[in-house]
């Protein structure tokens, strides 16, 4: 069993590189300072995935679950992950219960984040008992983190396998390796690997569709850790972006959303063409399908011509998530975000000028170090001014490895809960005031499935990525119909459907 001896996980003076020579074969841990590093090296574009005869079948008769965590860059990773192990012979189990396989695809972006997985890890440890043969394995951003990597090896024995971001097409191998050694697997590439253009994929629902424009992130705000856990930026060519929408639009799919942790930086990777989002956005625009979304976005990065594509409507919908982060040009130094509180309102004037129905969201940060009272309240009226539709805001968490992390996490806990109730509560009375302005209005709503709570209502979204509830039948789910609206609440709107009989509306 063991190839070198005593076992470090055991051990707990061992360090990595104990547990390297112990890992023979299979250990292969992450490095943040290799993730760091950006080389010139060129991005291959591999288009001949295969698994192989022998693992086609290596999961027949078998179950797997995966629990998804973090962002849609997850969720769709997940996807992929679901098609490989499809094609290895698994069967997909809503019940984590009766799986033979679990996979929790993990998020780093805040330490709450990473502590829901531990957790979840203490309470998949009993089901180990009983099953001896249930394969446990971590993937996603924190497996790419080395402290993480080092706490699950010695302290949670039930993780059979561990894998990062840029090795989900190695998941056939790992899985195998994981059941013929029975040793513990750890294979995460820190240095960012190929782009794999043909995984198979299991999407959820035939509604909405995923697509990956381009991986990783160059940007390195200094709080966050992404930039490190999904590696250098790299763009996927054009034609493959739009061969896989035709492919989602001819599948009948009504709404696509274009991915990347900075989508405005597509294209800047190319070496033999001079091609950005805006132009990609404008071949997107001709495929036939009703609404294309992208998200995220990088003010820095948003350039004229971009803008100049969006107001050209049509599918492109008029939402825009434009994260600001803070409103005080000092803390947005700090956060290295690259522009000024005037140069973010510069650009939401231009926005709001081309696309005057544009609704805006944004993410933003409170209780970064040396925030003070003054500079938080720079954050409220940006938030007064811009009116945004709707808000991500998140308490500062600092991440290992990061530059923030090295400044001093001065601002008080209670201070920063106080800040954010604040904002919380300035930007709810704006997202109210916004949704009351869509009262006795009619809408188009997409169908997305029965509503959570009350399962005789449907519930979708508008173009303007306003969630809408309303009775109606079930043969809807998947159509865009239009609904009146009366009632309007922070998050959500509520109408009546308008029949549509042979083109005429009735109300
Ligand atoms: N602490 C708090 N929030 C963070 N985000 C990223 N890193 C951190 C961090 N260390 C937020 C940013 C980003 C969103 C996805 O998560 O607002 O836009
Ligand atoms: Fe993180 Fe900044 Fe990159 Fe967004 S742009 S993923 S916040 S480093």
């Amino acid at each position: 069993m063991n190839p070198k001896g005593t076992n470090p996980v055991k051990d707990k003076k061992k360090t990595a590189k104990d547990y390297a020579s112990y890992f023979q074969t299979t250990y292969q841990p992450p490095s943040l300072k290799d993730a760091k590093k950006r080389g010139k090296e060129e991005i291959k574009i591999v288009k001949d995935f295969v698994i192989e005869e022998e693992l086609r079948t290596i999961g027949k008769g078998k179950k797997f679950y995966i629990r998804t965590y973090g962002c849609q860059m997850n969720e769709h990773d997940t996807e992929i992950m679901a098609g490989i192990l499809g094609d290895m012979g698994y069967d997909p189990t809503t019940d984590m219960m009766e799986a033979d396989l679990i996979l929790l695809n993990t998020c780093a972006i805040r330490e709450n984040a990473e502590n829901k997985v531990f957790g979840e890890l203490g309470h998949l440890k009993p089901l180990k008992v009983d099953k001896p043969d249930l394969l446990i394995g971590v993937c996603g951003c924190m497996s790419q983190e080395e402290s993480v990597v080092n706490k699950l090896l010695k302290t949670y024995q039930q993780v059979d396998m561990i894998f990062g971001t840029h090795n989900i097409h190695r998941l056939p191998q790992i899985v195998k390796e994981a059941y013929l050694s029975k040793e513990r697997v750890v294979e995460v590439w820190s240095k960012e690997g190929d782009i794999v253009e043909n995984l198979p994929r299991v999407r959820k629902g035939n509604i909405q569709g995923w697509v990956n424009i381009m991986y990783g992130c160059d940007k390195f705000c200094t709080y966050c850790i992404v930039p490190y856990t999904r590696g250098k930026e790299r763009s996927r060519r054009p034609e493959d972006i739009i061969e896989e929408v035709r492919h989602l639009a001819r599948n009948g799919y009504q709404e696509v959303t274009l991915l990347g942790q900075n989508v405005n930086a597509y294209g800047k990777d190319f070496e033999d063409m001079t091609y950005g989002l805006g132009d990609l956005m404008d071949e997107i625009r001709k495929i036939d399908i009703p609404r294309i979304r992208f998200t995220t976005s990088h003010p820095r990065d948003f350039d004229d011509h971009l803008i100049e594509v969006l107001a050209k409507g049509g599918n492109l919908v008029e939402h825009i998530h434009l994260p600001v982060q803070h409103g005080n040009s000092e803390i947005l130094k700090l956060m290295a975000r690259k522009y000024t509180r005037e140069h973010y309102l510069e650009l939401v004037g231009k926005i709001k000028k081309a696309i005057p129905n544009a609704a805006l969201t944004t993410d933003i940060i409170v209780g970064f170090p040396n925030e003070t009272e003054e500079q938080f309240e720079e954050t409220l009226s940006l938030v007064k001014e811009v009116e945004y539709d709707a808000a991500y805001t998140f308490i500062y968490s600092p991440r290992e490895g990061t530059p923030a992390a090295k400044m001093a996490d001065n601002v008080p806990m209670e201070v920063k809960k106080e800040r954010l109730q604040r904002l919380n509560s300035v930007l709810n009375d704006i997202s109210l005031r916004k949704n009351q302005a869509y009262l006795d209005t009619v809408v188009e709503v997409l169908v997305e499935g029965e509503s959570k709570k009350k399962p005789d209502v449907l519930s979708g979204h508008t173009a303007s990525n306003k969630v809408v509830n309303f009775k109606g039948p079930k043969h809807l789910i998947g159509k865009i119909v239009k609904v009146h609206i009366n009632d309007a609440k922070t998050w959500t709107l509520s109408g009546d459907l308008i029949e549509e009989k042979a083109g005429v509306l009735e109300g």
